[in-house]
């Protein structure tokens, strides 16, 4: 893990990445270089410059500090990203943030984008050249300790939840996930309790079990909480992921390769959740934070749910369960009736839950909706502008139930052609009697191309959203 630390000066032969508005020669380089970067950053109007002076990769991104912060912030994370592998490419272990301005946070952000974008998932390589960028310095007085160990916390946390996504299902299935999250709660400092399937059964949840039947591994459902004794919030918020550890579909199967492959994602939600909660923990937040996570693989097994089949769930109502690739729903809906008991201030849920959300944005953002307050609502969506992990809003109007009715049970759990991801969200409203918000990370919880500080597979999106809007709270 690529380490951010503070220093107060930068050494003479590292690399360094100059934040600056207006480059200034403040480290020393020889009149003849630093003349050199002068003319060329006024040739054609540069903003950024990479330099190789022997040995040492010199990289200068000159800013407009007039800029929106927020899109500033994300351009030096990006810029980051490049800088680390311009680094690596030249074999370096070290980089020198420099920031000639006196805006703290594009030095964090710098960092942040150097971090992300510094991962690799490279255990089940025999033969591979692992990067060579072990640490971030950043250079300032002016930036506080417990912000650079705060951003720490959350890029080890998402590099977690990356770890876990891009892990196939022959490496970690429903128990090792439940496991992960053990060691993330010993790590951290929460408690971590994990539901066998036996205890499932006697919960009667139905929906867990009913997408489970069809696999030879176990159920889990993993209870974490972090409750710090000088918690600000009197009602827990819960957080709740879909942790279905591979999803072929069921019996409704899905083609393989354009739609099957990528579904070792599909418990990107759960993996988020955990690794939010590390984050929290580790940094101390003041918040207390329930996270639920329902865990199985979804397959067309001996005695695999079939369509038609209908489901009692956890809270009493019975769904008819038309379309087994629909199975993230069922599981949500259990986690999601567990909560009540919490009485929780608000519950996030977040989920790789629909195609339909993916095509409908695609990999750059989150589809949110919901009836959380207009002020949660609006605290989301900043951080989610904050992270650069932006949430995109559909209507949750009631006319959208009128499309999950059945004829033999409460609903169904399929709503038809139209509006797909809304139907998902209104199905799993039915099971919630508290302000509730429900993301769908379909879109960019695993893209097929590298994409600055965000990696070819899985992203980790949803760890720091969550953690910027706890560390808000
Ligand atoms: N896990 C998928 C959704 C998904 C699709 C995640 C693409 C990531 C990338 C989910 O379980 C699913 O199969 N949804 C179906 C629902 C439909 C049958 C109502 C879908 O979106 O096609
Ligand atoms: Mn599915
Ligand atoms: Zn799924």
């Amino acid at each position: 893990m690529t380490e951010i630390i503070l220093k107060n000066k930068v050494s003479a032969s590292g690399n360094v990445l100059v934040i600056t508005s207006r480059f200034e020669n403040l480290f020393g380089l020889p009149d003849k270089v630093n003349d050199y970067i002068q003319a060329e950053l006024k040739k054609e109007d540069k903003k950024t410059l990479t330099y190789n002076y022997i040995g040492k990769y010199i990289s200068i991104i000159i800013v407009d500090t007039s800029k929106e912060p927020k899109a500033l912030a994300e351009h030096l994370r990006k810029h980051g990203a490049s800088v680390a592998d311009g680094i690596n490419l030249h074999k370096g272990t070290e980089v020198f943030i420099y920031n000639q301005t006196k805006f703290h946070n594009l030095s964090l952000a710098a960092a942040e984008g150097l971090v992300l974008g510094n991962y690799q998932f490279s255990k089940h390589k025999s033969k591979f050249k692992n990067n060579t960028l072990k640490s971030v310095v950043i250079v300032s007085s002016g930036v506080d300790a417990h912000r650079v160990n705060d951003l720490n916390n959350v890029c080890k946390a998402t590099a977690w939840a990356r770890d876990l996504v891009n892990e196939p299902v022959n490496v970690l299935n429903a128990v090792d996930l439940a496991n992960a999250f053990k060691q993330m709660g010993k790590e951290a400092g929460f408690k971590v309790e994990v539901l066998n399937k036996k205890k499932i059964e006697n919960l009667k949840m139905g929906g867990l079990l009913s997408v489970n039947a069809g696999s030879v591994d176990e159920p889990t459902f993993t209870i974490m909480e972090y409750k710090p004794a000088k918690a600000k919030n009197k009602k827990p918020y819960v957080l709740v992921g879909k942790g279905v550890v591979y999803d072929t579909g069921g019996l409704s199967l899905k083609p393989t390769p354009n739609s099957m492959d990528q579904m070792k994602c599909d418990m990107a939600g759960g993996a988020a959740v955990g690794a939010a909660l590390y984050a929290i923990a580790k940094s101390k937040l003041n918040v207390h934070v329930i996270g639920l996570v329902p865990a199985t693989d979804n397959r067309p097994g001996f005695n695999a749910f079939a369509p038609g089949d209908i489901i009692t769930m956890m809270d009493g109502s019975t769904v008819e369960m038309l379309n087994s690739d629909a199975e993230g729903r069922m599981i949500l809906a259990d986690a999601l009736h567990y909560a009540k008991q919490y009485k929780p201030e608000l519950t996030i849920d977040l989920a790789t839950l629909t195609g339909a959300a993916m095509a409908a944005i695609g990999p750059s953002g989150i589809v949110g909706m919901g009836t959380a307050t207009v002020q949660q609502k609006e605290k989301l969506h900043e951080s989610s502008f904050n992270v650069h992990e932006r949430i995109a809003e559909l209507p949750f109007w009631d006319d959208y139930n009128d499309l999950l009715k059945s004829e033999v049970a409460d609903q169904k759990n399929i709503g038809g052609p139209l509006a797909g991801a809304i139907t998902a969200g209104k199905f799993l409203e039915k099971f919630t009697d508290y302000p509730y918000y429900h993301l769908d990370i379909a879109g960019p919880a695993f893209i097929p191309a590298k994409d600055g500080y965000r990696p070819k597979g899985a992203t980790g999106v949803g760890v720091r959203l969550l953690f910027d809007f706890f560390k808000n709270q």
